[in-house]
C-alpha cells in the first residue's frame, strides 16, 4: 500500500531526525519529529517528562501523538523516538498508517553518534551505557524489522547516501504499485 506518510524507525542516535529532515526536503514533504511534537504539545522536554511523569506516561503521550499523526492529512516524513516500537499498538499503527523504514545501526555506531550529538536520553543516563545499548537493541531489533518495509544499514553511510537509498527504494515501490 502506498502512503504519503513515511516513518523512520530505529535506535536512539541512528540518525532518524537528521535523515528525516533531509528526506522530507528531497521528497518535498513536511517533516515532523515525534519527540519535538511531544515537547511542543506538552510544553515539557523529554527528560522532564521522564523525570516528573515517568516512562509509562511518556509512552502514553507518545502513542497518542503517533495515532494523531497517522490520521493527519498531507505528505510527511516522521522521525519517531527509538522506543516507539515497544508498544504493540504502535507497531500495528506503524504498519497500518505508515510506510516505515528502519535505519539500522550497530551498537558501536550508536555510541559514537551519541557522543557527537550530545542530547540527553533519559534511558541512557546510566552507569553502564554500553551494555544498556546492547540490551535494548537486542530487545528491539525484531520490532524495528517487523514494522518496516525497508531497512537501511547506516553504519558506513552519510546522510545524502541514506536519503538517496530511501528515495530509490520508494520509487521502486511506487513503480510496482
Ligand atoms: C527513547 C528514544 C528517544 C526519546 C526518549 C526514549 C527510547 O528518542 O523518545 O528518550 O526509548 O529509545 P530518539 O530515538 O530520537 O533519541
Amino acid at each position: 500500500m502506498i502512503h504519503q506518510r513515511i516513518a523512520l524507525v530505529g535506535f536512539m542516535a541512528s540518525g532518524k531526525s537528521t535523515v528525516g529532515r533531509a528526506l522530507a526536503k528531497a521528497l518535498s514533504y513536511s517533516f515532523v519529529d515525534l519527540d519535538q511534537w511531544i515537547e511542543s504539545s506538552t510544553g515539557r522536554t523529554i527528560p522532564d517528562i521522564f523525570t516528573t511523569l515517568g516512562e509509562v506516561e511518556f509512552r502514553r503521550i507518545e502513542q497518542a501523538a503517533l495515532f494523531d499523526l497517522g490520521q493527519a492529512d498531507g505528505a510527511f516524513v516522521l522521525a519517531t523516538g527509538g522506543g516507539v516500537v515497544t508498544r504493540p499498538e504502535n507497531r500495528e499503527a506503524l504498519v497500518r498508517d505508515w510506510q516505515s523504514v528502519y535505519l539500522r545501526a550497530r551498537p558501536e555506531t550508536i555510541e559514537r553518534r551519541l557522543d557527537a550529538d550530545g542530547a540527553v536520553r533519559p534511558l541512557l543516563a546510566v552507569a553502564d551505557r554500553t551494555s544498556t545499548i546492547r540490551h535494548l537493541l537486542e530487545k528491539r531489533e525484531a520490532w524495528y524489522t517487523e514494522v518496516s518495509s525497508h531497512t537501511v544499514n547506516v553504519d558506513e553511510m552519510d546522510v545524502p547516501e541514506i536519503v538517496q537509498e530511501v528515495v530509490a527504494w520508494l520509487s521502486r515501490e511506487r513503480g510496482r504499485a
